[in-house]
């Protein structure tokens, strides 16, 4: 094939990633095929350790029909969206739901819809990328408290504002730790704040049968809007929100995530609904034992582990050590994916393992035997 000339004025992107480069913060895709446990890459079969589809329920038989191939508010809001939002708004005790083709733009949309210039934002430091974008789009005024600290809410949210809202994840990503989700319902009904969770990792994980990580709290009804992932705890794709009807109502008018996009294909929507409605509880069980086991094998080993769910951080620190410690368990059949800045702080860079029920017994036990070989090689 005839090599391309490079641009000149387009010298700046070399310069950029060779910065990425001496960072060691530079990121490149793998191709790879799942099965079940499994992920194959570079005709290497790995065990899965980085895959939200944490419940793994059996694969779903759908048909493919014709794609609707527009926005929902033209000709794209295909009937099984209906069926999916009814489920999905009973799923979080609220009266009404809303799909968007992904979590980003459920966040992105839903919160620049509700929010605007001369409210306030109070959003935990380590909220997710979509969150932190989403507050930038509403205007208002935003203050980050300190992850978890409720001492620091109380102080920030004495800052003036039309509206207040707090915005927290429900089990946080790149932690595993939920949020304190009693305190954070409490303080925001004294103040009258709006409580907002984006629970993309607690969803149909945690909670009586599945409802996420304010019902594992008790205290779903205090919720004033969700946001979620259809992509991790159902294994399926897209994202959506739950809320009172004028809240679901104000997001279909304004949020613009969701008008001036392409609708969701049908297919997947109807993907989802068969997952919702198979036996989750049998996995989630799955899930919880599978987790306690990979938890408990890993703190024998000497792995300091801070972590009660599915998302388990094993923190390294520096960038550099994190590629390696990556790169042992790929040689060695593990496939865990190495986290750096700017997804968590500098020098905070983790091996981020992900639990899923499609894990057996046995292959968590090879599993811990090769995490065993990197703590001596890596923790001497
Ligand atoms: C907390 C949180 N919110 C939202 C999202 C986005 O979800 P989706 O993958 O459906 O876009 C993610 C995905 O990584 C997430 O971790």
């Amino acid at each position: 094939m005839k090599k391309l000339a490079s641009k000149h004025k387009l010298n700046f992107v070399d310069s950029e990633l060779e910065i990425l480069k001496e960072k060691n913060l530079y990121r490149e895709m793998r191709y790879g095929i799942s099965k079940g446990s499994k992920i194959t890459i570079n005709n290497s079969q790995l065990l899965n350790l980085c895959s939200n589809d944490y419940l793994g329920i059996p694969v779903t038989k759908i048909q493919i029909k014709q794609l609707q191939s527009s926005s929902r508010l033209v000709s794209g809001n295909d009937e099984s969206y209906k069926k999916l939002e009814d489920v999905l708004a009973k799923h979080k005790s609220q009266q009404s739901s809303l799909i968007y083709p992904t979590g980003y733009m459920a966040n992105l949309g839903a919160i620049s819809a509700i929010a605007k210039k001369g409210d306030l934002i109070l959003s935990d430091e380590l909220n997710h990328a979509s969150i932190i974008e989403s507050c930038k789009l509403s205007d208002a005024k935003v203050s980050i408290y300190k992850h978890n600290d409720m001492t620091d809410m109380n102080k920030k949210l004495k800052q003036k504002g039309r509206n207040k809202f707090i915005i927290t994840e429900g089990i946080f990503s790149m932690d595993g730790d939920l949020s304190s989700l009693k305190q954070i319902t409490e303080i925001s009904e004294k103040s009258d704040a709006i409580t907002i969770v984006d629970d993309a990792h607690g969803d149909f994980v945690i909670g009586n049968d599945g409802k996420g990580t304010p019902e594992y709290f008790n205290v779903s009804k205090k919720v004033d809007l969700y946001v979620s992932s259809l992509s991790k705890g159902l294994g399926s794709f897209g994202g959506y929100i739950a809320s009172q009807s004028n809240v679901v109502d104000l997001c279909i008018n304004k949020s613009k995530s969701f008008i001036y996009t392409s609708a969701l294909p049908s297919f997947l929507v109807e993907y989802s609904f068969k997952r919702f409605e198979s036996d989750r509880e049998r996995q989630k069980k799955k899930l919880e034992k599978n987790t306690k086991q990979i938890i408990k094998g890993l703190k024998e080993i000497g792995y300091e582990i801070n972590s009660h769910s599915q998302i388990i951080p094993i923190i390294i620190g520096n960038e550099k050590t994190a590629m390696d410690f990556g790169k042992f368990l790929f040689d060695n059949g593990v496939y865990a994916q190495p986290i750096r800045f700017p997804t968590v702080p500098k020098n905070k860079a983790r091996l981020r393992i992900s639990v899923t029920a499609w894990l057996s017994g046995r292959e968590i036990e090879k599993t811990l035997n090769i995490f065993e070989k990197a703590y001596s090689k890596f923790h001497s």
